[in-house]
Order: structure tokens, then C-alpha cells, then sequence
């Protein structure tokens, strides 16, 4: 089996991601700590959702991601500002990076493509590129955010795995005036290493004609509360804490997505 990462965010899907995916609660959430350390590193930039609101603020934050096809989308809307951001092409497990780093954040990608022993790599890099008391901030969704994903835990429905391939639901227009379209299924789901295996499907039509089709696998590792604990304090962070979906509260049940903020040991905080 190949261990390189498996990942879907190519060609039509990182199209979609440009075009569609440039808000949410995160982008607010994740400044607070690059304005409190700077220079930060954007793990997993991918089209630059957060990166580019950040670089417009003047803040110094440079990114990484896996896909040259996010990167050079992200480089493309940065250019557009009048902005040029340093990004670098890499898996996370493999960051070798020339800069040391205040802040490092990873939004809505760790555990993708990747396996567990990659995983546990990645933090340990993040934990190398940042400088001595500098913050670690990583959000995570839980393993039972997803009512039709969690049944799978049961062997009885895993056996009705693959689930049957459907047609997209909504075709969306592009700023370039294409049509996009994606739908997903679930492959397979492996309850011993926590992993999904999904399919994506991606559609792109220019003026009614369909001029390409693309699908891609994803692999997808999810994470409890307490082994991402014991991971990063593993990894070698210190003062581990979780909190709740972009809240600053305590977890709760409902939460969806965790944070953890973690810091390598030193004499600065920040
Ligand atoms: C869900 S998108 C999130 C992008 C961005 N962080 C955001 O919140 O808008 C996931 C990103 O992770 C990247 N990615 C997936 N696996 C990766 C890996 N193993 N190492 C680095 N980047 C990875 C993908 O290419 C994609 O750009």
C-alpha cells in the first residue's frame, strides 16, 4: 500500500475550494493568535481562506499544503491583491522548512491523506518549527460529528460499504462563468485505524458542455479528544489545552470541532 498522502484537493476540487470556500468562523477565530505571534505558518493553506484575509491585514504569515494545485490558486487570488505570499509544496509529516515560527495552525486538515504514524510526525515537525515558547493552535473534528459516517463504527452497516454512487445535488457558478459540481461517497471505514476512505467525484461545465470529470480518493483519520492529547504531548508540546468549537469554552458534547492550543517549551509566551 502506498503511503504517500491521499487527498482529493486537486484540479476541479481545488477549483471548488477557491471559488466556494472563502468564509467561515475559523478565519476570526485563528487570527487572534497569529496577531498575538508573528511570523506564523499556515499548515495546509490550501487556497488561502484564511491566509489571504491575514496577509491583507499585514500580518506575516506564510503558507503550506500538500497540493501545488491549492498553492498556486492561493498564489493566483494573493496576486490579484497585489500579494505575494512565501508557500511552500509539502506533505505536513515531511515540513522542513528555512523559517522558525511564533504561531503555527493547522484549520481542517490533520488526519487527511495521512496515516496515524504520519500524523504523530507532522506534530513533531510543527513542534520543531516553532520557535522556543511559540504556539501550536490545531482544529479537529470530532469522530461523531457525522450521524450517516458513525454508524459505520458498526460491523453489521460496514458491510453495506461502498456506498451506492450519487449524482451531484447542485451545480454552482464559478466567477470564471463554469459550472462546478462535486458529490461524495464513502469507500470503506476502518474502526482499528479510525480512517475512512472516500471517493470524490468533480464536475466542471463551460457553457452546458461537460469539459471534465475527476475523481479522487481521500483518506481521512479521526482523532478523540484524549489520544490527540496524548499525541501532542508526545510530540513534545507542553501546556496542552482543548477547547470548545471556536469558543474559548470548555469542550462540550455538542462541539463538533475541538481546538487544541499547545506550546513548545521556552522562556517566551505568547
Ligand atoms: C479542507 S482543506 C483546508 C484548507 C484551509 N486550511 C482552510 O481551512 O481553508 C484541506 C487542505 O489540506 C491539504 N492537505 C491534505 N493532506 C495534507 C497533508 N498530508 N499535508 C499537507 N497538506 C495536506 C489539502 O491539499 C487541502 O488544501
Amino acid at each position: 500500500m502506498s503511503t504517500d498522502p491521499q487527498t482529493w484537493h486537486y484540479g476541479v476540487v481545488a477549483r471548488w475550494w477557491a471559488e466556494f470556500n472563502q468564509t467561515g468562523p475559523e478565519i476570526d477565530y485563528f487570527r487572534r493568535f497569529v496577531e498575538r505571534g508573528q511570523p506564523a505558518l499556515d499548515v495546509a493553506c490550501g487556497t488561502g481562506r484564511l491566509l489571504l484575509p491575514y496577509l491583507r491585514d499585514g500580518l506575516d504569515v506564510d503558507g503550506c499544503d500538500i497540493s501545488p494545485d491549492m498553492l498556486e490558486l492561493c498564489r493566483e487570488a494573493a496576486a490579484s491583491e497585489g500579494l505575494s505570499p512565501t508557500l511552500h509544496a509539502q506533505a505536513m509529516h515531511e515540513l522542513d522548512l528555512p523559517r522558525r515560527y511564533q504561531t503555527i495552525f493547522v484549520c481542517g486538515a490533520l488526519g487527511l491523506g495521512s496515516t496515524r504514524a504520519q500524523d504523530l510526525e507532522a506534530l513533531r515537525r510543527f513542534h520543531d518549527h516553532l520557535e522556543p515558547g511559540g504556539t501550536f493552535v490545531l482544529d479537529n473534528q470530532v469522530p461523531y460529528a457525522d450521524a450517516r459516517g458513525w454508524q459505520y463504527w458498526l460491523k453489521e452497516k460496514r458491510s453495506e460499504l461502498p456506498e451506492p454512487r450519487r449524482e451531484p445535488r447542485e451545480r454552482r457558478m464559478g466567477s470564471d462563468g463554469a459550472e462546478y459540481a462535486l458529490s461524495h461517497r464513502l469507500l470503506a471505514f476502518d474502526p482499528l485505524a479510525q480512517q475512512e476512505t472516500l471517493e470524490m467525484r468533480a464536475f466542471m461545465w463551460k457553457d452546458g458542455e461537460l469539459v471534465a470529470e475527476e475523481e479522487h480518493r481521500l483518506t481521512m483519520t479521526s482523532y478523540f479528544r484524549d489520544e490527540l492529547v496524548l499525541m501532542l504531548e508526545r510530540a513534545g508540546f507542553v501546556d496542552v489545552e482543548v477547547r470548545g468549537e471556536y469558543n474559548d469554552a470548555e469542550p462540550s458534547p455538542v462541539d463538533e470541532f475541538l481546538v487544541y492550543v499547545a506550546r513548545r517549551a521556552g522562556d517566551v509566551e505568547y
